[in-house]
């Protein structure tokens, strides 16, 4: 599969290149580790179980009828896999991936370009699907549903529409905001699809993976520690494992083996805690319980407070708070919970 990327050469508002920040850090950009340790085809995709059979099947019966796989859109937060679920299934189909995101989509001309591009069953990716702005959005409408492209010609009383037909594609798009996208972007997708923090066990595979691909042996403690403060986000996984590389490096003596010992040195050193929270995330729940008695508290005054964007606050920080049930959203604001006060007790 050959992976053709077009890049926005912008990034939606991160918290921080904070190292348990599931959006790319500058260093997954520039240098993008994640590219040489993604996996290659859906049985090397660890996690996500009723995705991989609902792909799984998606795929079989495309290939069998010898037509694209169905647009699909994969919504969830960052850092879960939806850009290398995208390039599995591009894998699995024997097709090309172009990859690309919305805010590179900002002229007609850049989506036109990628779609007279595209060969047979190709999969174009769009990430941040959410952002695409009008006119790119209805360029898609008729290409995805009649693989038809609908190019305006000529100005004022002479402008007409000349169609073009585009080869059998399939639209992955990507989002962490499903409910921002316009119902009629939404309804073309065949599936929808979210992704879910991944469980214990599948991100120690993932960390084990990753380590035995860059050279690394963990104890099972070692192992252990990482997946739990993780975020559940194999992106920070393995972000965590390079911080844990570095700790190796300067204080093991070159030795690949990584114990509990280290991973906490590098936790620390990052000020992370066992159970991925990071300062921001202790100053968010902080902040709730010291000067708002708890809450609730509407989202723009705790994002005003903390002096962070609140679409990033909703999307990027608050979605784990809530899965670990350390965070509340209730119709008045955001609340915290008990286990929240007694893990900041214990941390304190
Ligand atoms: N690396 C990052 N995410 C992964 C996953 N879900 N399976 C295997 N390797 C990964």
């Amino acid at each position: 599969m050959a992976i053709v990327s077009s890049s926005s050469g912008r990034k939606p508002p991160s918290r921080s290149e904070a190292l348990v920040d599931p959006q790319p850090a500058l260093e997954d950009v520039v240098t993008r580790p994640e590219d040489k340790l993604r996996p290659q085809c859906l049985d090397d995709y660890i996690g996500q179980t009723e995705l991989k059979q609902v792909l799984g099947i998606a795929v079989e019966a495309a290939l069998g009828r010898g037509d694209a796989l169905d647009h699909v859109l994969f919504y969830g937060p960052p850092g879960l896999g939806k850009t290398t679920m995208a390039m599995v299934l591009a894998e699995e189909m024997g097709v090309q991936c172009k990859v690309t995101s919305a805010p590179a989509l900002e002229r007609p001309r850049d989506i036109v370009g990628l779609l007279v591009n595209l060969q047979p069953r190709d999969l174009l990716f769009i990430d941040e699907i959410h952002r695409l702005s009008r006119v790119a959005e209805e360029l898609l409408y008729p290409a995805m549903e009649d693989r038809r492209l609908d190019l305006a010609v000529g100005k004022g009383t002479t402008a007409r529409t000349r169609s073009l037909d585009l080869p059998p594609f399939t639209l992955v798009g990507a989002t962490t905001r499903a409910g921002s996208l316009s119902s009629p972007l939404r309804d073309r997708f065949g599936l929808i699809q979210r992704l879910e923090f991944y469980g214990l066990d599948d991100l120690k595979a993932i960390v084990e993976r990753t380590a035995g691909l860059i050279g690394l042996t963990l104890t099972p403690e070692a192992l252990s520690s990482i997946a739990a403060s993780c975020r559940g986000t194999p992106r920070i996984a393995n972000r965590l494992l390079r911080r844990v590389r570095d700790v190796a490096s300067v204080r093991g003596g070159g030795g690949s083996a990584i114990d509990q010992a280290l991973v906490g040195e590098a936790l620390s050193l990052h000020r992370v805690d066992h159970r991925g929270l990071d300062a921001s995330d202790r100053r968010l729940l902080q902040l709730l319980i010291e000067h708002h008695g708890g809450g609730p508290v509407g989202l723009e005054t705790l994002a005003a407070a903390l002096g962070d964007d609140p679409v990033t606050l909703e999307t990027v920080v608050e979605p784990f708070l809530l899965q670990q049930g350390l965070l509340m959203r209730t119709p008045r604001g955001r609340m915290v919970t008990d286990a929240a006060r007694s893990h900041l007790a214990k941390a304190a």
